[in-house]
């Protein structure tokens, strides 16, 4: 069938629609399914056809791995070798739940999964939709966040509608995204190294394996020339929405100062719960400054809103970067393409 002309149904993640999500997995089809962090664009993740046809509704750069999922213990040998006990005893605290962890890979994995590499990011998803397609279908499920390579993540199935619609046969519809922001990344092939920051954080970790867990290098600073990066993922633009955004450091008076010279047509703030009426600007708000839980949970939704008022310039309000708010920053600063202003 023509990509283009594909249609796509919406249907809600009760057992008809998730029988027939079921259906078309084993028939080597993708399909959009919820999980807490945000939608996953699933396939089969032993099945190499199947996983290049991820790559080609998401416009993904081949060079860029997949996590695969499982809903047991029992499916991790399938997809990992040489397991560390360190990923046993992470998995025992954190599984189900929004932990990535990056284990040396078996033979039958699909390349496109692992993007070539000896290695595959492995996760157990806390949501009952996804446990269960994972589960009556019996095989682990490849799924990237299911929008299009480069636009922020979808946290509704809506979201997905938007971005996928004519390009895969069904989305299941399981509400909204609790967490928000897509999984911690973990490599546990040598020493921990946190690879993408997220809502289980670096303390949590270390809590666990009474080792200290260090960032990836390149995490919240642009790669420099003739950088390698250690996951292929933070090579990409990641998160944007079209207008252009710039984050704006410093507490809220200093920001609302600072913005007073931009206010025109087009022009936009994304801002903290409470603060719209302090502004002169339009804004829209993702979550409360003192809890970045409610942050993690908005953005993404907050960055598709901007597109659809139109925004064209959109001037943010920078998180507390400790805790969730980590991964917070880390999505802000790739959805503004690293354009930071210090007041
Ligand atoms: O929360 C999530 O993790 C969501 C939901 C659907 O589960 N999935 C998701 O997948 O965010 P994706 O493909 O958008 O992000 C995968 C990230 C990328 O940055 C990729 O480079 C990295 O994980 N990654 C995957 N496998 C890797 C590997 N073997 N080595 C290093 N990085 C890896
Ligand atoms: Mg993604």
């Amino acid at each position: 069938m023509n990509k283009q002309h594909m249609e796509t149904f919406l249907l809600p993640a009760d057992e008809a629609g998730i029988a027939q999500a079921v259906k078309l997995l084993q028939h080597g089809e993708v399909v959009a399914v919820p999980t807490e962090t945000v939608y996953g664009l699933a396939a089969n993740a032993m099945d190499d056809n199947a996983v290049a046809k991820i790559f080609t509704a998401k416009g993904r750069p081949q060079d860029n791995p997949l996590i695969a999922h499982i809903c047991s213990m029992e499916m991790l040998p399938q997809l990992a070798e040489n397991i560390p006990d360190s990923a046993v005893k992470l998995a025992k605290q954190f599984w189900p739940g929004p932990l990535t962890m990056v284990l040396p890979c078996t033979q039958q994995v699909a390349d496109g999964v692992t993007a070539g590499l000896k290695t595959v990011g492995v996760r157990m998803p806390q949501h009952a939709v996804a446990l269960s397609v994972i589960r009556q279908a019996g095989f682990p499920l490849a799924a990237p966040s299911a929008n299009l390579s480069g636009s922020p993540s979808p946290t509704t199935a809506a979201h997905v509608m938007q971005d996928m619609y004519g390009r895969i046969p069904l989305v299941l519809d399981g509400g909204a995204s609790t967490v928000g922001l897509e999984s911690t990344v973990l490599s546990l092939v040598d020493e921990p190294v946190i690879l993408r920051p997220g809502y289980i954080t670096a303390e949590q970790i270390e809590n666990v394996l009474g080792c200290p867990v260090t960032f990836a290098q390149a995490l919240n600073a642009p790669l420099v020339q003739g950088q390698k990066p250690q996951s292929p993922g933070m090579k990409y633009r990641h998160y944007a929405p079209n207008a252009q955004i710039t984050i704006v450091k410093g507490n809220l008076d200093a920001f609302i100062q600072y913005v007073s010279a931009f206010v025109e047509e087009g022009t936009w703030a994304l801002c903290f719960e409470g603060e719209q009426g302090k502004l002169p600007l339009p804004c829209v708000s993702y979550g409360s400054y003192k809890q970045p839980e409610t942050q993690a949970a908005a953005l993404f939704g907050a960055l598709r809103l901007l597109d659809a008022k139109g925004a064209k310039y959109v001037f943010a309000r920078c998180p507390d970067e400790t805790g969730v708010g980590i991964a917070v920053y880390n999505r802000l600063l790739r959805a503004a393409g690293f354009r930071v202003v210090e007041t």
